[in-house]
């Protein structure tokens, strides 16, 4: 992908620290400040420079939290590394850039206490897609994970180190002023008297802001120009604007890559398929215990696609990697059911089951129908938890339910 530099993440260690090694000996351009050896010196280069154009850009990596360091790995505090690395690099540097896959509060903490820093681009799993936000002198930014976007931001750099508003901001900001202003005159408009010198006065000071407003709206939009409100000196300040695009899924897909990608999920089914134990006990009934007393409801279910949720799976090989698992069987907002248990389902769990949907479990009604009580209704939140729109963008409760709601007795 030629890229320039890649900052060490706590998943990029999965498999140890030899594969990354290798690849850094072949090139690939690593980064990290505080994983180190067990002398203390760093495994991967901290900080690497970069000319593009006339601007010297400097890339220091962080390393988030790792829970487990892998053998002959110790983990640096980033307070006692970076302020030294940091002064060193500032030095050299027009542009200073930190990749970190430290959890937000630190980034933060990060762009509060070095100004010298211009930009992080964070990595955590679940933020997703983050706008640019300011702290201090820092831009904080980031793509959602897996590769679903290419973020794009581009930055008109100005050497005096500062940010000025982005494009965007100062767009939002002045369509915001000038929808108030016409709100305003809205308002007055509809009051009495509309033949008072005053009034009319009042009207024209508003026309006449609208008017600036407005202006500065169209050069900004024509010319990229922030202009006005005494901020005269934008000119001299850093622009940026972005972009993130969505990876397309009418892409075409790149054969060798899907059969390497096929064949490690297929390694990890095959692990987790070993290392399934005897079955375990729950709380849950399971569709063989319904149907004495529901046969019509059992037999319409039975139709339903929900009843072969797994097998799906398992024609896909899948059947168990524990990240398809807990939308592809039982499950309940009510109980929450670890990984071994997943991996060792009985068959008549193994399923998007009766008790999904009625919220179970079943076992006290079955023995006592009369006392405890299934929920009849679901509710859509029920459905959401599974067909989010990850996978299933076209879900629609009214629709769907008609397809898979049991009938009546
Ligand atoms: C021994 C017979 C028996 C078994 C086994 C049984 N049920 Fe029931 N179920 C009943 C009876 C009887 C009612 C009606 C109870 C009532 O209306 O008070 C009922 C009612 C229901 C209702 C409707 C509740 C309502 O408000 O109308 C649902 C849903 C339900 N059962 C689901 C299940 C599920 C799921 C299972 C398996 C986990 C199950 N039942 C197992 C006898 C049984
Ligand atoms: C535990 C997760 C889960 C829950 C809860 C769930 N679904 Fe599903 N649903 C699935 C999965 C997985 C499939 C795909 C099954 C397959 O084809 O293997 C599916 C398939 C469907 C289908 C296609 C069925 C067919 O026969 O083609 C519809 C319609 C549907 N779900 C509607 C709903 C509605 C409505 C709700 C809530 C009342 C709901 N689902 C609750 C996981 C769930
Ligand atoms: C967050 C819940 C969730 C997870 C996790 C999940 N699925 Fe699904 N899956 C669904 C839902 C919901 C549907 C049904 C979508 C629809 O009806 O359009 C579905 C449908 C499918 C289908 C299509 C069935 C068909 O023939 O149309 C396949 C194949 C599938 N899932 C495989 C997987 C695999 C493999 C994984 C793990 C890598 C996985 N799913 C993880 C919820 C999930
Ligand atoms: C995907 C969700 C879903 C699953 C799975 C599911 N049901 Fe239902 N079931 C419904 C919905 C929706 C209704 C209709 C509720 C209503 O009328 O408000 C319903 C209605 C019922 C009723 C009440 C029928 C009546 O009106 O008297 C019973 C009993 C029932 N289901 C039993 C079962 C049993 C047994 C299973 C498993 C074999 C099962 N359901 C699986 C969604 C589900």
């Amino acid at each position: 992908m030629k890229v320039d530099a890649v900052a060490v993440a706590p998943l990029d260690l999965a498999a140890g620290t030899e594969i990354l090694l290798a690849s850094q000996k072949q090139g690939f351009p690593w980064l990290s400040a505080n994983l180190l050896d067990p002398k203390g010196q760093p495994l991967f280069e901290p900080v690497r420079i970069k000319k593009v154009g006339a601007v010297k850009v400097g890339l220091i990596g962080l390393t988030g939290q790792l829970n487990s360091p892998p053998s002959g790995v110790r983990q640096a505090d980033w307070r006692t590394l970076l302020p030294a690395l940091i002064e060193k690099t500032a030095r050299q540097c027009d542009i200073l850039v930190l990749l970190s896959s430290l959890p937000p509060a630190e980034n933060q903490e990060i762009a509060r206490q070095f100004p010298a820093i211009h930009l992080i681009l964070a990595a955590n799993l679940d933020s997703g897609n983050m706008n640019p936000q300011q702290i201090n002198n820092s831009l904080i930014t980031q793509t959602d994970r897996q590769g679903k976007y290419q973020g794009v931001l581009t930055i008109d750099w100005n050497k005096n180190g500062k940010w000025g508003n982005s494009k965007e901001e100062e767009l939002n900001t002045l369509r915001n002023r000038l929808g108030a202003l016409n709100q305003q005159l809205q308002r007055m408009r509809k009051q009495a008297d509309p033949q008072q010198p005053e009034y009319l006065a009042k009207v024209k000071v508003i026309e006449e802001n609208r008017e600036t407003v407005a202006q500065q709206i169209k050069d900004i939009e024509l010319k990229g120009v922030v202009t006005g409100n005494g901020q005269n000196s934008t000119s001299e300040m850093s622009s940026f604007s972005f972009n993130f695009i969505p990876l397309k899924q009418s892409l075409p897909e790149a054969p060798d890559i899907r059969a390497i990608i096929t064949g490690i999920k297929q390694q990890i089914n095959e692990q987790n398929r070993k290392v399934t134990k005897k079955e375990e006990s729950l709380p849950f009934l399971g569709h063989d215990g319904c149907k004495s007393c529901h046969p019509a409801q059992t037999k319409f279910w039975q139709s339903t696609n929900h009843s072969r949720a797994w097998e799906t799976l398992q024609k896909a090989n899948q059947a168990f990697n524990l990240e398809c698992l807990p939308c592809h069987v039982i499950s309940s907002s009510e109980i929450p059911v670890n990984r071994n248990q997943l991996l060792a389902l009985p068959k008549s769990l193994q399923t998007v089951g009766c008790e999904n949907c009625h919220v179970g479990p079943g076992k006290s009604h079955a023995a006592n129908p009369e006392q405890f009580h299934m929920k009849k209704q679901v509710e859509e939140k029920i459905c959401l938890s599974c067909h989010t729109p990850q996978h299933d963008n076209h879900f629609s409760y009214q629709e769907k339910m008609k397809r898979i709601a049991c009938p009546a007795n």
